[in-house]
């Protein structure tokens, strides 16, 4: 299995406060997950070294086999996929309710706008099981990496009924924990749902929507 990965704890809420651009946290692998990847480049490199330019873009689109038994309800784990971080959230229950009273507030709650949300995912919660939200943790402005803001309880700027969320900080984009962006936000669309599927109970496949 290809898993680089880096678990992430609840955080507390804090104001989407709007930040000068950053080019240094628009390449997410050029930030903290660069931490989690040192290991995984160590041992890659002599292997990819080998390949052909062919099989080394294949290998680069590759899908990615993630086993999920070590994520506790309410953190999250990114992983790497095509370059980008993939986050697989296990939420909570309270965290699948909350989604549904977010609707008001949402840009595109039912995710019609097209090219970033799979048939599959066209639902409140936008994944395949209403446990595990799994989407490409970029923002659909200008590409930093939003972070996560899971306490419930007001951000300043935003409703009261903060339900958790992302946030991003560079421009201050707000996302629910469905990846659905609030309105009047800098972020044009939702986060983008990757293919996946799952394999069995704990593993999914990042890259396809399915096994055949
Ligand atoms: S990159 Fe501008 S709000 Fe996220």
């Amino acid at each position: 299995m290809s898993q680089d990965s880096i678990q992430h704890d609840n955080e507390g809420p804090a104001s989407p406060a709007v930040l000068p651009p950053d080019p240094s946290r628009r390449f997410w692998l050029g930030t903290a997950c660069a931490v989690g990847g040192v290991a995984g480049v160590a041992t890659a490199v002599p292997f990819v070294a080998s390949m052909s330019p062919s099989d080394r873009a294949k290998a680069a689109g590759a899908p990615v086999e993630v086993n999920l038994s070590s994520i506790a309800p309410g953190t999250m784990l990114t992983v790497e996929w095509q370059g980008k971080p993939v986050w697989i959230l296990r939420r909570t229950q309270a965290m699948i309710d909350g989604l549904a009273g977010q609707n008001d507030h949402l840009a595109d709650p039912n995710s019609d706008r097209p090219g970033f949300t799979p048939e599959f995912a066209k639902s409140t919660e936008r994944s395949r099981k209403p446990e595990w939200l799994v989407c490409v943790g970029i923002c659909t402005h200008l590409g930093c990496s939003p972070s996560p803001r899971f306490a419930v309880g007001g951000i300043e700027g935003m409703a009261s009924d903060w339900e958790g969320g992302f946030l991003c900080p560079c421009h201050g984009s707000i996302f629910d924990l469905a990846g659905r962006v609030f309105k009047n936000q800098p972020a044009p669309d939702n986060l983008e749902v990757p293919p996946y599927y799952f394999i069995d109970d704990n593993n999914i496949m990042v890259g396809l929507e399915s096994a055949a």
